[in-house]
């Protein structure tokens, strides 16, 4: 009894250090500035990324690597006040021709309304698949988990571990699928008055400039994929880098029950446009996913 609770509280304090070592990690390690003249920043010895948007130039940052399957993790705290017109977007793409995309875009509003939550799928450079969304909270108060999960088999999008959308894997059913396009991170500030706030009608007020947004502890888990076999199979890393207590194959095939019953949830209480009920827009015919969703 005695050994056993020490081996235990030893095993607890190991493996607790080891993810407070990952959980420390440096922006500098995985990402970089990339865009806007030194507009973006990390500071704090590479705890906290800050972008910037004035009226000269928004500004924005990616990640050093890239990711054919993974699960990406960022806290994100959006542009407070008056942010009418500016548009975050967080988001993985392929380069090139026909490129593949998995879009998280945070659309800003007047002081006290409500940001927009827009989210997108690209596959070989199509996309028209948005979905949006309204957060429970005020994303601008405090910073937030926002992860995107692609796998092989869904791509999941996540505000505080509830997810907000499934994009399953339906190429069996003859559904574009993103899988053969390694991604990079991208994110950026930027202005979009011409459409972001109630279509265009609202403008950046520039006299509230330069608007400002903050990112922190980013973490990335990639999966271990076998190409040998001409489609990919992939499982999880052993050990979650998120948390001892996350399995790391956590939503990795599937939602599981309390998963589906949160995002059920959100479809229902938070979600404002959905592509698959927009009949005017697709007077041929919805896309074909829309009928398992
Ligand atoms: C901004 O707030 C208004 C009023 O609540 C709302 O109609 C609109 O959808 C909000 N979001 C954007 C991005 O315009």
């Amino acid at each position: 009894m005695k050994i056993n609770q020490t081996v235990l509280v030893v095993l607890f304090l190991t493996l607790s250090s080891s993810s407070i070592g990952v959980f420390g990690g440096n922006l500098f390690d995985d990402l970089h500035c990339s865009w806007g003249n030194g507009r973006s920043k990390i500071v704090n010895n590479g705890q906290l990324l800050s972008v910037t948007l004035d009226k000269v130039s928004g500004s924005g940052f990616e990640s050093n690597g890239k990711y054919l399957f993974a699960r990406i993790d960022m806290l994100i705290k959006l542009v407070s006040g008056n942010s009418a017109g500016t548009v975050t977007a967080f988001f993985l793409s392929s380069k090139g021709k026909g490129h593949d995309e998995i879009d998280f875009e945070f659309l800003g509003n007047v002081s006290g309304q409500p940001y927009t939550v827009h989210t997108n799928v690209f596959c070989n450079g199509e996309g028209k698949r948005e979905q949006q969304f309204r957060l429970w909270f005020d994303p601008t108060a405090d910073f937030h988990k926002y992860s995107i999960l692609w796998s092989p088999h869904h791509i999941v999008w996540l505000v505080d571990e509830t997810p907000i959308r499934e994009f399953k894997n339906l190429e069996s059913k003859g559904v574009p699928f993103p899988k053969n396009k390694a991604m990079k991170l991208y994110s950026s500030l930027w202005e979009a008055d011409n459409w972001a706030t109630r279509g265009g009608l609202v403008k950046i007020d520039w006299s509230k400039a330069p608007f400002k947004a903050f990112f922190k502890e980013f973490r990335a888990e990639k999966y271990n994929c076998d190409w040998s076999k001409g489609y990919p199979s992939c499982t999880p890393p052993s050990r979650s880098i998120f948390s001892f207590w996350t399995s790391p194959d956590k939503f990795f095939k599937t939602l599981d029950h309390g998963a589906m019953g949160k995002l059920n949830r959100v479809k229902q209480n938070n979600m404002i446009y959905n592509y698959c009920k927009d009949f005017k827009r697709f007077p041929n015919g919805l896309p074909k996913e829309c009928q398992y969703n």
